[in-house]
């Protein structure tokens, strides 16, 4: 039931995405496109490759790049919060690729996120650990069904920066 204002937050944006987007949500996206006071800036591979996947590379390895001072924690807060709000950038009108499954797949990574978020407050590293397995299926659960040639040729991880593979 915490969730509940969350999920009703997102269900009106969506249907203001949808109706500012004049009946093709989603696709005809292009950069410094105006939607809803906001503005994209990025590509969907710029925010894959350049916050995303550093973000979660916080997470993933949080055992062998354990915080150690303040400062640390901080710079970790910073990077889950990162983690779970870009999930909110992926939703919006003109990024999100459809009303549906797109939402489902990044609510995947917001949840995750979310959970990452609170257990870098609490500076709670077995709690970072018990969210990695999760983060890592909301990568390749949207991967597998929208990112283009994704598990073909490479190892099928949650995600490599195009060359790099
Ligand atoms: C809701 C869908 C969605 C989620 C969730 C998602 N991705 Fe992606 N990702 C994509 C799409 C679509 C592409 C292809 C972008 C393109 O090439 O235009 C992509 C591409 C990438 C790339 C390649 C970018 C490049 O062009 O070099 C990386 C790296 C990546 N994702 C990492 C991640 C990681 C790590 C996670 C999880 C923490 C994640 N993604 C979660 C949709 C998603």
């Amino acid at each position: 039931m915490r969730i509940a204002p969350v999920t009703a937050v997102f269900l009106a944006a969506s249907a203001v995405g949808v109706s500012l987007v004049s009946g093709v949500p989603g696709r005809a996206s292009s950069l410094g496109q105006e939607i809803a006071g906001g503005r994209q800036i990025g590509t969907m591979s710029d925010l894959m490759a350049k916050v995303i996947y550093p973000a979660s590379d916080a997470v993933f390895y949080i055992e062998t790049r354990t915080p150690k001072t303040d400062a640390e924690w901080d710079a970790l807060q910073g990077k889950t919060l990162i983690l779970a709000e870009s999930a909110n950038l992926l939703m919006m009108p003109g990024r999100a690729r459809d009303q549906d499954r797109w939402i489902a797949d990044t609510r995947l990574m917001l949840d995750a996120g979310t959970e990452a978020f609170k257990a870098a407050k609490r500076h709670d590293v077995p709690g970072l650990v018990a969210v990695n397995d999760a983060l890592y299926t909301s990568c390749v659960t949207c991967h597998r069904h929208y990112r283009p040639n994704y598990g073909r040729g490479s190892a099928g991880g949650p995600g490599t920066p195009s060359g790099r593979e």
